[in-house]
């Protein structure tokens, strides 16, 4: 019987789509015959929607590892949604309780998400530094301090993290391409992904080049290239990566280029991928796409670029997929 004993062993081995019609097709101003090919990772596919199942299972199968999260014990994260979810599910099929902390720009769909697995949702103020004690980051850290048995997951630190993506996002692409693979792009929020992948495709290949695809607003960009902060951080709409402080799963020794998106390139190419691929897919995917477009325009030979797609579309239909909702805020 090829049969699942719960939803958890359905994580990961999601499909790679190529990508046909939202993708330019030759006459790159410094490669005008060149023909890149471009090819998604799709983890909408996971079954809690997007990637972040993937480190969910790894945080807690390794803290129970530890004997840090025991029998009765509850799991606290700060989210902005997909690692609650994540959690939510491993939480609720291995019988702890959850409670997540998320700033209020989060969309009402991915908290509902959570609440239907049963956990609890906190919401706190968007926009305040993770030192501020009133931070998603901030209240995390009291809930864990003020309950028995409480474990943080704390992605953005937690090396289970990278470890996961290392071991599972990493080798299942390496297969998938057969080893052909020249260009790596996706966005950073924890760092995870492109620490993890990036790390095993180097040590596979260290002409394989990683691109992280950053919003305009985020921090990394200046702290890859100058090593200090030069724009102050600044909001903008893609959920989930970007950052305002760095995480120490951003391993920076495993990329090799930043590409800046703003939040317009982000959403048309979201609306694009939907509209010319059929893949409904979220905003930080819009922004890894126009980071791939935009890098492979200056590579000189034909390239097979693959792009991480952490997440889907329907959390979005609000916003990203909502005609008067782009247009009060600008973005169309
Ligand atoms: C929608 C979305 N896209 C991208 C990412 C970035 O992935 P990572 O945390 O592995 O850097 C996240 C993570 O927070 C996310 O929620």
């Amino acid at each position: 019987m090829k049969i699942h004993d719960n939803v958890l062993s359905a994580i990961g081995n999601t499909p790679i789509v190529r990508l046909n019609k939202c993708v330019p097709r030759g006459n790159f101003p410094n490669s005008p015959n060149s023909r890149h090919e471009f090819f998604g990772k799709v983890e909408f596919f996971n079954p809690g929607g997007s990637v972040k199942d993937r480190i969910a299972l790894s945080i807690i199968e390794d803290a129970e590892r530890k004997g840090e999260l025991k029998a009765g014990g509850t799991i606290v994260e700060a989210t902005s949604g997909n690692t609650g979810v994540g959690l939510g599910l491993v939480g609720l099929l291995k019988g702890y309780k959850c409670v997540f902390v998320m700033p209020e720009k989060i969309s009402e769909e991915k908290r509902a998400v959570l609440r239907a697995y049963g956990a609890k949702v906190i919401m706190t103020p968007t926009g305040l530094g993770p030192e501020d004690p009133n931070s998603h980051y901030g209240v995390a850290r009291r809930i864990v301090a003020e309950t028995p048995g409480a474990y943080l997951a704390n992605q953005y630190h937690n090396p289970a993290n990278v470890k996961v993506h290392y071991e599972t996002t990493a080798p299942e692409i390496w297969n998938q391409m057969d080893g052909q693979i020249d260009v790596f792009v996706g966005g950073i929020g924890t760092g995870g992904t492109l620490s993890g992948v990036g790390r095993y495709f180097k040590e596979k290949n260290p002409n394989i080049k990683i691109v992280c695809a950053d919003p305009h607003g985020s921090i990394l960009y200046d702290l890859f290239y100058h090593k200090e902060v030069r724009t102050p951080p600044a909001s903008y709409l893609v959920e989930g990566i970007g950052e305002d402080m760095l995480p120490d799963n951003v391993h920076f020794q495993y990329m090799d280029d930043f590409v800046q998106v703003t939040d317009q390139e982000s959403f048309k190419a979201c609306r694009d991928l939907a509209a010319t691929e059929g893949l409904l897919v979220g905003p930080s995917c819009g922004a890894a796409l126009a980071a791939a477009i935009k890098y492979s325009e200056k590579l000189t030979k034909p390239s097979k670029i693959l792009v991480l797609f952490p997440d889907g579309g329907r959390s979005y239909l609000s916003k990203a997929f909502n005609e008067e909702w782009l247009k009060t805020q600008k973005i169309n």
